[in-house]
């Protein structure tokens, strides 16, 4: 049989999976799936539709930069050496559509999960690399689906808050579940005394409970990760209640309370979120993506030239 995805699994992990935050061994990171030269080659040719390039302020850099990018025609090793230099972060999302290998190590992660958690069974999986600047930052912000981040190369610091009130207000939740924006959060430092820190080394991952707030920090160096997300008929039942109360507080100014997953209150709701999710509202509420505007160009350290920008 070949190696598991997960090492060191014990019985506290299949009790605590989803519930609080874990951390776990893996083994993807010496996969050749996510070797050096395996990454480089799947950069160079990745579909800018599927991907997100971003040039972010680095330490020293007063000015606020937000912008999103294009690889140009640079290889995937010297995309990685500008990442390496600083002030910029590539996300290459959907992976299990872009190549099938990726897909397949997808399904066999969740059914390793899924053999050792009793009673879990999940779905509408994704995945996606993260390949970041040292000393990068990922701001507090809460996750919709079941979520975990895998460490590949190099270390980050992960710090994870609560999923309750103060640090997780339920209207800020609907605000996110309505419009897709994570950053609908509001971090306060003070927040950092009742933070799980943990530093997270290659050959780690770590996952938590349903929407709990996290931020990240790259230590100084590179940094490749690798995120999965998941769904299970619970995690989809508290997302159509959040959406529900998200759109009788906005819409009908009243303050619901969260109430169960089931029951004629949690139907009603199910047929309101349904409802709205077919109306024009919807659309026009859901995330809209950067344009892109910048290229990057030949050098070892970060390089980039504007170019007209578009939409992809
Ligand atoms: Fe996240």
């Amino acid at each position: 049989m070949s190696e598991t995805i997960f090492k060191n699994w014990t019985s506290d992990l299949s009790r605590d999976w989803g519930k609080k935050p874990i951390r776990i061994d893996h083994s993807l990171s010496q996969n050749e799936l996510f070797s050096k030269d395996a990454l480089a080659e799947l950069i160079q040719r990745y579909p800018i539709e599927h991907y997100s390039l971003m040039r972010t302020s680095s330490r020293g850099e007063e000015k606020k930069i937000w912008r999103r990018g294009e690889v140009g025609g640079l290889s995937g090793h010297e995309v990685m050496a500008q990442i390496a230099s600083g002030g910029l972060w590539l996300q290459l999302r959907e992976l299990k559509l872009v190549d099938k290998r990726y897909y397949d190590l997808l399904q066999s992660i969740y059914g390793e999960v899924e053999q050792r958690v009793p009673g879990f069974d999940s779905f509408n999986h994704e995945m996606g690399v993260l390949i970041s600047s040292p000393n990068a930052k990922a701001h507090y912000h809460a996750d919709l689906p079941g979520q975990a981040l895998w460490q590949i190369m190099g270390r980050k610091r992960v710090y994870i808050y609560p999923a309750e009130e103060p640090y997780l207000p339920q209207a800020e939740l609907e605000k996110i579940a309505l419009t897709g924006l994570e950053s609908a959060l509001q971090y306060d430092p003070e927040f950092d005394r009742h933070a799980l820190v943990l530093d997270l080394e290659p050959g780690q991952m770590l996952t938590w409970e349903l929407n709990a707030p996290h931020r990240v920090e790259n230590h100084d160096e590179l940094s490749v990760s690798m995120t999965t997300e998941h769904w299970t008929e619970e995690i989809r039942r508290q997302q159509m209640l959040t959406v529900a109360n998200g759109i009788l507080r906005k819409h009908f100014g009243v303050s619901p309370k969260r109430g169960p997953a089931d029951g004629a209150s949690f139907w009603a709701k199910a047929v309101l979120q349904a409802g709205w999710r077919r109306s024009p509202w919807y659309k026009r509420e859901q995330r809209k993506m950067l344009p892109v505007d910048f290229r990057l160009t030949p050098g070892t350290t970060t390089s980039i030239v504007d170019i007209p920008a578009y939409v992809v």
